[in-house]
């Protein structure tokens, strides 16, 4: 597969820099009537400023409820965070004031979902959506956010914006919603752009138009992007570094470049052996052998195992650490036992 371009992750990215975001064992569980489901269950990522990080996995592993986690927007009850931390900027985003995480939520961190109807309100104009935040962010009167509104549909690359600006989101197609979405997430300039799934429910070729509008925009501002996708093509094109999530956890984390040349988990090695064509758009990570245990009930030990070709006993006894790959590319970390066998799949 061809990976963007081989200056990625340098291009906006600052090895050395602190990171923007950091979770560290995060965890958030919710009460089932199956019991306690352990969705996201001891993540551990990070985001440097100015680059993408894309999550992969497959349906169920947990990446939404990471998302939605840092966004402090779990629904609960069910869900709780009951565990470990996530960093902002250095700062612990789950010991703030809940008026200071409002004030967060939307201004430095803005997210984008997957199906844009739902998320925009049917009965405002998208120009009204677009300016209620920077009227309540940035203090704005009405005139000036209606004139920010008409700058963001343009910047977003929606044609006669000002026309437009008027518009309810019934009267839009749906890859104009999504810009939409991406004009509200962008219009206070965030650090962090969370786009879950963010073209998912468009055809193929707005998908190209839009991922490409998230990189321009990332460029541009200089912002950092968690990019949550099915889509290994989608990682190729856009993100810088790369986590894979199974079951609740990180299992492997590179950059983008690595992660492509050398997979070193045997569900990463699945996950690329499982696309028919690698080149291929939109194909989804569903084919690997076996099923997704169930986050009520997951399997002891190393959670891959009752999938994985090469598993022993210890994969059943001992939960494999998530650890850097000596002489790997800088910072390629796994949980595996059998990293030698792996390389061998
Ligand atoms: N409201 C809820 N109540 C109970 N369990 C939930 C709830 N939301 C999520 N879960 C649990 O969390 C797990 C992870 O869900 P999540 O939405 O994060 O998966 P995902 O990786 O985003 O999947 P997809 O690719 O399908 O979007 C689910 O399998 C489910 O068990
Ligand atoms: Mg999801």
């Amino acid at each position: 597969m061809d990976v963007q371009s081989q200056d990625a992750p340098q291009k906006g990215a600052d090895q050395d820099a602190e990171p923007l975001l950091e979770l560290k064992g995060l965890q958030t569980h919710f009460t089932t009537d199956e019991g306690t489901a352990r969705a996201v269950d001891g993540v551990s990522y990070k985001i440097l400023p100015g680059e993408t990080l894309g999550v992969v996995g497959e349906s169920g592993s947990g990446k939404s409820v990471t998302a939605l986690s840092i966004m402090q927007l779990v629904p609960s009850p069910p869900g709780k965070v009951v565990g470990g931390e996530i960093l902002f900027k250095g700062e612990s985003l789950l010991d703030i004031p809940y008026d200071e995480m409002r004030r967060i939520r939307g201004n430095e961190i803005a997210m984008i979902f997957q199906e844009p109807m739902t998320a925009l309100n049917p009965v405002y104009t998208v120009g009204d959506q677009i300016a209620e935040s920077v009227i309540l962010h940035r203090g704005l009167d009405k005139d000036a956010a209606r004139e920010h509104a008409i700058g963001m549909l343009r910047k977003v690359g929606i044609p006669s914006p000002e026309e437009r600006v008027d518009n309810y989101p019934h009267e839009m197609s749906g890859g104009m919603r999504q810009r939409v979405m991406i004009a509200i997430a962008m219009s206070c300039d965030p650090a962090l752009l969370i786009a879950d799934e963010p073209t998912t429910a468009l055809d193929v070729t707005i998908q190209a138009q839009i991922l490409e509008l998230i990189r321009e925009l990332q460029e541009d501002a200089g912002m950092s992007v968690l990019l949550i996708t099915h889509d290994l093509g989608v990682v190729a094109e856009t993100a810088h570094h790369v986590a894979v999530m199974y079951a609740g956890k990180v299992v492997e984390y590179a950059d983008v470049h690595t992660l492509f040349a050398k997979p070193a988990h045997p569900y990463t090695i699945g996950l690329f052996h499982s696309l028919p064509d690698l080149a291929g758009k939109g194909d989804r990570l569903v084919t690997i052998p076996g099923i997704v245990p169930s986050a009520t009930n997951f399997p002891s030990g190393c959670r891959f195992r009752t999938r994985c070709p090469i598993a022993t006993d210890k994969c059943t006894n001992e939960e494999p650490p998530l650890v850097e790959i000596a002489n790997a590319g800088h910072g390629h970390t796994v949980a595996c036992h059998h990293l030698d066998e792996a390389a061998a799949l």
